[in-house]
């Protein structure tokens, strides 16, 4: 795979090439290969019907601005999955041009609110008009890497996320954000490409691009190996449609146990931090549980060279098994 920093910008250029093929008069030609049928992000990645609005329950995105349903990009309805209850407060990592935290603001209502992170500026730029357009108060945009969230720790009740975290260069730290910025009890909703088992990374890359959303796709096993290792319970991943050959949109959910205890229990079952006594693992009976003491956070959340953290697809149980940053 090409060095980290370029495929993060490779991903960050044709992003915001989409959203500039939304905004502009060329109606998705703007893009750098827009085939133009009907107009939108879509078009100007040259994704199919896998992706996108389509995937969306028209009663939903009827109430939305028409540039935030162009511009949708995902490969399923997240907030569906959540299952979003008034109140609530979302985070939606990779919000582009906002369709998610737009949905998932009208289910939460004004006493909840939606936090969106991008690290492309002409997502952002696109999603703040399209959250004025829509009259949507309880929201924000920010301006962020998914893997070192610009939350503190457990501000958020769910985080959701639609066909990013397959794009990431580092995802351990990207799960095991989503860990710290969940309060305690807290749920995940995700939608993603997934790989079957059986494909392995380079038969991934055979199968789409990086940018596509399809060489850098998980395996089934690998999240749900992932997500114990960040400290989560209860993972699970379902396929929804293919997309690729052996790779499928599929919907993730997992849960954020509601005491670190549990957390602990957690992550000594999904075999990343050995069983210590209470009072020789102290660290792990403080608030640094939540934050950096799960082994797959050490990279983002303890400050190890970037260029030492693990591999796109690496697995999480590599790294170090201490508790906290020690
Ligand atoms: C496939 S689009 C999905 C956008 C949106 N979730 C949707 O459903 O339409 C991917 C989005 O994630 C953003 N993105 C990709 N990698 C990211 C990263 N590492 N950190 C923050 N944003 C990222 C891109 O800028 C882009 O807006």
């Amino acid at each position: 795979m090409a060095d980290r920093a370029q495929t993060v910008e490779l991903v960050r250029s044709r992003y915001a090439a989409a959203a500039v093929a939304v905004t502009s008069d060329s109606g998705g030609q703007a893009g750098c290969c827009g085939s133009g049928s009907a107009g939108g992000a879509a078009d100007a990645l040259e994704v199919d019907e896998s992706f996108g609005a389509g995937l969306y329950d028209p009663a939903d995105t009827d109430v939305l601005p028409e540039a935030a349903v162009l511009a949708s990009l995902g490969c399923g309805n997240p907030t569906a999955v959540a299952d979003l209850r008034p109140g609530e407060r979302v985070l939606d990592l990779g919000s582009g041009g906002g369709i998610d935290v737009l949905l998932s603001a009208r289910r939460v209502g004004p006493t909840g609110f939606a936090h969106g992170v991008d690290m492309t500026a002409e997502m952002l730029d696109l999603a703040r008009v399209n959250a004025a357009r829509a009259g949507a108060t309880n929201v924000e945009f920010l301006e962020g890497r998914i893997e070192a969230v610009p939350l503190p720790d457990a501000a958020v009740d769910v985080v959701i996320s639609n066909c990013v975290v397959n794009l990431s260069t580092d995802k351990p730290a990207v799960l095991a954000e989503m860990f710290r910025v969940l309060a305690p009890g807290g749920r995940l909703g995700v939608s993603d490409v997934v790989a079957e088992d059986t494909v392995t990374p380079e038969e991934r890359t055979e199968r789409g691009s990086y940018v596509g959303c399809i060489a850098g796709a998980l395996s089934r096993t690998e999240y749900v190996d992932g997500l114990a290792a960040a400290g989560f319970t209860d993972a699970s991943v379902e396929f929804t449609h293919e997309v690729a050959p052996g790779m499928h949109g599929a919907i993730i959910r997992a849960a954020k146990p509601t005491t670190a205890a549990a957390a602990g229990t957690a992550l000594r079952a999904a075999g990343t931090r050995p069983e210590q006594p209470a009072a020789a693992a102290g660290c792990c009976d403080t608030a640094e549980l939540d934050s950096c003491c799960a082994p797959g956070a050490k990279p983002s959340c303890c400050g190890a060279p970037a260029d030492t953290a693990a591999d796109a697809t690496e697995s999480v149980s590599a790294a170090p098994a201490t508790c906290g940053c020690r």
